[in-house]
């Protein structure tokens, strides 16, 4: 829909202070899982607090496509599931939008079946490598009938019965060892993954609550592996989805570079594989303050408080990518604000978000007067506490590019713009409603084509 539509620049500017105590939708990983797994139980899953953005509605789309009755009553996601193993072959292509987590995980949790699934999605989803999943799927028997040099549009076939596999997947990517656990839960047998990096580990603790028999031994070096055994039954759940750490991440940036801004999110998650831009917050000097903090859903939650901060540069080592890897375009405005370097290592992933996010966040730096160095897989950004700003943003359909250079305009000396403020509504659609409440100022620009 995003390819036809015109695009809606936005800017930016400097309005003074950010005050006050907001919420942040729920976490994007855990309402892609919430709906998938609810799809998959036997009996009635009742999440509250969903991500009502594009990316999530597309997999409630896809599992309604494939027999699971998704319906919002009072406000809470109610899932009818089909019980594992009891989806119907889908009568049309399963689209997924922009969104690489459903997609990706949605092809071990339904291209395993002995049916013909088609995946496709945008323009931006479609030109991402899905090779790293097609990779261990064919090792289940899955047959590729149609790709697109291991892109979208994709045509899956599972086999008639398929056994687990061991896998270690050659990159730190949780959709990649979801999408291996996932199909591992019609196979036979047990289905192991090994991860040298462990990646956020929200399938393995929501598998575990929906009683599926799931194992994780963790080996002296730190690394993972998790056992899954195939073919059992998931019982329904209620799920309380707490609020996204990496959507609270661009208020927490906001105060921490406005100055005089006091700013309190509340009820965010604090898994262990998703606060590394909070360590490294800290480490710059960031006044981060975590109070309230309880356990909600199985899952730690927390209230943060930032307030307004002289930040300093810092090495961010590539052992802490993966628990911050949707949070380094937000960290390089943070780092244009901070006084020195800061030297990102280890981002090789972020070639393939949606968007090349290393060049697209370089560009957008240089755009608005702020020294930086791309590396293959590190960036280095030199801050000077002043930001230049005035410069227009290519932000290349993704979301967190957008929401990152609005960020930095509303404390930029000259106001910025992003060529297209559209994505937004994948992961954080009241973004800009939420910061003009707590005194940003937004300027919405003619649309183009
Ligand atoms: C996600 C995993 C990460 C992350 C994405 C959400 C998930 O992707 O970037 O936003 O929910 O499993 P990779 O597995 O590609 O690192």
């Amino acid at each position: 829909m995003h390819d036809i539509e015109a695009a809606r620049p936005l800017s930016s500017n400097r309005n003074g202070k950010l005050v006050g105590s907001t919420n942040v939708p729920g976490d994007k990983s855990i309402s892609h899982r919430s709906l998938m797994f609810g799809a998959i139980a036997d009996g009635r899953t009742v999440i509250s607090g969903l991500l009502e953005g594009e990316d999530v509605l597309s997999t409630a789309n896809a599992m309604s496509a494939l027999g699971a009755v998704v319906e919002k009553i009072n406000g809470d996601y109610i899932v009818d599931g089909v019980g594992n193993g009891g989806f119907r072959q889908p009568e049309d292509a399963l689209d997924f939008g922009n969104a690489g987590t459903g997609s990706r995980l949605c092809m071990g949790l339904v291209g395993i079946y002995p049916f013909k699934s088609k995946f496709v999605g945008d323009a931006s989803l479609s030109s991402r490598p899905m090779g790293r999943v097609l990779t261990p799927l064919t090792k289940f028997g899955v047959q590729i009938l149609d790709q697109q040099n291991g892109k979208m549009p994709i045509i899956l076939r599972g086999p008639d019965l398929a056994y687990g596999i061991s896998y270690e997947p050659p990159m730190a990517s949780a959709q990649v060892k979801s999408c291996v656990l996932l199909a591992g839960l019609m196979a036979a047998g047990v289905t192991t993954v090994v991860e040298a990096v462990p990646t956020r580990d929200h399938t393995e603790r929501m598998l575990k609550g929906f009683g599926a028999k799931i194992e994780i031994e963790t080996m002296s070096s730190g690394a993972t592996k998790v056992h899954l055994q195939g073919q059992g039954r998931l019982l329904p759940q209620k799920i309380e989805v707490p609020g996204d750490p990496s959507s609270a991440a661009f208020i927490i940036v906001a105060a921490l570079i406005t100055p005089g801004s006091d700013v309190t999110i509340k009820n965010v998650l604090m898994n262990k594989t998703r606060t590394g831009l909070f360590e490294t917050l800290t480490e710059m000097g960031a006044d981060l303050e975590f109070s309230n903090l309880r356990t909600a859903g199985g899952e730690d939650v927390a209230d943060i408080r930032a307030r307004h901060s002289e930040l300093r540069g810092v090495v961010v080592p590539a052992t802490r990518a993966a628990s911050m890897i949707d949070e380094y375009p937000i960290l390089a405005i943070a780092a244009s604000f901070a006084l020195g370097e800061t030297n990102m290592l280890g981002l090789e992933e972020l070639r393939v978000k949606e968007s090349d996010r290393l060049a697209t966040v370089a560009r957008g730096l240089e755009a608005n007067g702020v020294e930086c160095r791309e590396a293959n897989d590190s960036l280095s950004v030199t801050g000077y506490r002043q930001v230049p700003g005035g410069g227009t943003v290519a932000t290349n359909f993704d979301h967190r590019i957008a929401m990152s250079f609005l960020i930095m305009g509303l404390a930029s000396r000259q106001p910025v713009t992003i060529d297209d403020a559209r994505m937004i509504a994948t992961s954080f659609p009241d973004f800009v409603p939420t910061l003009e409440r707590l005194g940003a100022e937004f300027h919405r620009l003619p649309a183009t084509n």
